[in-house]
């Protein structure tokens, strides 16, 4: 057992980008969130030692797909374009695109968003979504964090902002003045990228997953960071 001890141990390293809480975020030098302890609590399950890389959200892909890290972790949709590049684990979270103003826009439905102003970050469903209106006259602005993309609209550069509905109320409890929009703007579901072709590392997140479901601690966590 000693060797298969050894083989299962070893580094995990997971890649996120810690601007999306409360997902995952800083405290201090570390990156915490609701990503950070699953990704912990998969490398417990597993034996091995978690490794958090935070990077530019669209480097996230690249770096799975040249073997640098091992999985992605960081509120990732699941997408057919994505499909191409990674696979993807079971889905542990649904989410979806929200769409946030200022208390006083005109902008009421995800329709309102033609010809206007919109904020993105970089790389994420949200800019692949609202570039789709670009035909439509809508500009995108696409920033490095999406916490730029909310301080750009609270200082009236902006329209509206496109993000996930999580680190949308936490960045407009942080601002002035702002609203979210009841209507979304799509339904996501959040998974774990892998290599291609890895199944190996896919059955093993997939497995881990699962007993932390039914252990109930993937409800704990998010519990811990969501309150209901
Ligand atoms: N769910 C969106 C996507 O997959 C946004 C994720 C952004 N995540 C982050 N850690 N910055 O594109």
């Amino acid at each position: 057992t000693g060797a298969a001890k050894d083989a299962a141990g070893g580094r995990l390293i997971m890649a996120t980008n810690a601007e999306f809480p409360p997902y995952e975020y800083h405290d201090g030098d570390a990156v915490v969130g609701i990503d950070a302890e699953i990704a912990k609590a998969i490398a417990d399950e597993l034996g091995m030692e978690l490794e958090i890389e935070d990077i530019a959200f669209d480097s996230i892909i690249p770096e799975i797909v040249s073997g640098k890290a091992d999985m992605g972790l960081a509120g990732m949709t699941v997408t057919e374009d994505r499909m191409q590049s990674v696979d993807f684990s079971n889905t542990y979270a649904k989410a979806s695109q929200k769409i946030i103003v200022t208390e006083d826009s005109e902008i009421a439905s995800p329709d309102d968003l033609k010809g206007v102003i919109v904020g993105v970050q970089l790389g994420t469903t949200g800019d692949i979504y609202v570039s789709d209106l670009e035909a439509d006259g809508t500009t995108v602005e696409r920033y490095n964090k999406g916490f730029e993309a909310v301080q750009a609209l609270s200082q009236g550069k902006i329209d509206a902002v496109v993000i996930d509905g999580e680190p949308a109320k936490t960045f407009v409890a942080e601002t002035q003045g702002l609203k979210i929009l009841d209507e979304s703007f799509t339904d996501e579901e959040y998974a774990i990228a892998v290599k291609k072709g890895n199944t190996e590392l896919l059955e093993k997140i997939n497995g881990a997953l699962k007993t932390l479901k039914d252990n109930g601690t993937l409800d704990e966590i998010v519990a811990k960071y969501i309150k209901a």
